[in-house]
C-alpha cells in the first residue's frame, strides 16, 4: 500500500519522506490556500523533494482550459499527476492529459459510476472521497470496496486513491479492502503509531529498568 501525504505543509511533507512513509503527496485548492503559498513554488518544491506522483489540481471548469491548466502544472515536474474534478470536462481532460502522457488523478469521486467513467477515460488514479460520505451518513468505505470489487471485475488498471482520510481506521479499512493508495494528513499518518497497550507496557517495562538501577549507555 502507498502512503500519499494530503497536505502541501513542506516540513510535514519532509518529516515523513525521512521515514520512507510518503510515497506521494496530494493537494488540493484549498490545502493550497491554507499553505500560504504560490501553487507553482510549493509544488515545485515538494516535486522535488518527493520521488512519487505530486497531485496538482486545475481550478478551470471547462475542459479547453482544464487541459491548458494541466499543461502548465505538469510542466512543473515529471512527478506531477494532474488532477481534475469528476465532471464530464473533467473527464475530457482526463482524457486528453493522459494521451499526452501525463498521470491524471481524477478526484471528488462518490460512486461506482463516476470511477468507472474515470478508468475509461485513462485516469491513473481515482480518488474516492471517504469522509465527506461519512459526513453526510453515508458509509464511505463501502464505495472503496465497491469500486475495489467492479476495477478487479474488468481489470481496470487505474489506482484507487482512498482520499478525504480523516480516521486511522479509514486506513485500516483501506488496506483490508485493497485501496492501491491511501491519502491522508500527516496527523493522521502519524497517529497509526499510537495504541494504549504499547504505552503502558513500555511504562512497565521502564519502570521495572529503573529498578535494576543498570544503564546501557
Ligand atoms: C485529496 O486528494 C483530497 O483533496 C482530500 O483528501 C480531501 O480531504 P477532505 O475531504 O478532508 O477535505
Amino acid at each position: 500500500m502507498k502512503f500519499f501525504v494530503d497536505t502541501a505543509e513542506i516540513d510535514a511533507i519532509a518529516e515523513l519522506n525521512d521515514l520512507g512513509m510518503a510515497d506521494g503527496v496530494t493537494t488540493n485548492p484549498s490545502l493550497i490556500m491554507k499553505s500560504g503559498r504560490d501553487i507553482l513554488e510549493v509544488t515545485k518544491e515538494i516535486a522535488e523533494m518527493i520521488d512519487g506522483p505530486v497531485s496538482a489540481e486545475v481550478v478551470a471548469t471547462e475542459a479547453e482550459a482544464m487541459i491548458a491548466e494541466g499543461r502548465k502544472l505538469a510542466k512543473i515536474a515529471d512527478n506531477i499527476a494532474v488532477k481534475v474534478p469528476l465532471t464530464w470536462d473533467g473527464l475530457k481532460a482526463c482524457k486528453a492529459l493522459s494521451a499526452d502522457g501525463h498521470m491524471v488523478n481524477v478526484t471528488l469521486c462518490f460512486s461506482i459510476n463516476q470511477a468507472i467513467l474515470a478508468a475509461k477515460a485513462g485516469a491513473t488514479f481515482i480518488s474516492p472521497f471517504i469522509g465527506r460520505l461519512d459526513d453526510i451518513n453515508l458509509d464511505g468505505m463501502d464505495l472503496i470496496a465497491d469500486i475495489r470489487q467492479v476495477y478487479d471485475n474488468y481489470g481496470f488498471e487505474t489506482e484507487i486513491l482512498a482520499a478525504s482520510i480523516r480516521s486511522v481506521n479509514h486506513i485500516a479499512e483501506s488496506a483490508r479492502i485493497g485501496a492501491d493508495v491511501i491519502t491522508a494528513p500527516p496527523g493522521v499518518i502519524k497517529a497509526m503509531v499510537n495504541h494504549p497497550l504499547t504505552d503502558k507496557g513500555l511504562a512497565t517495562f521502564l519502570a521495572d529498568w529503573e529498578k535494576t538501577g543498570q544503564k546501557i549507555l
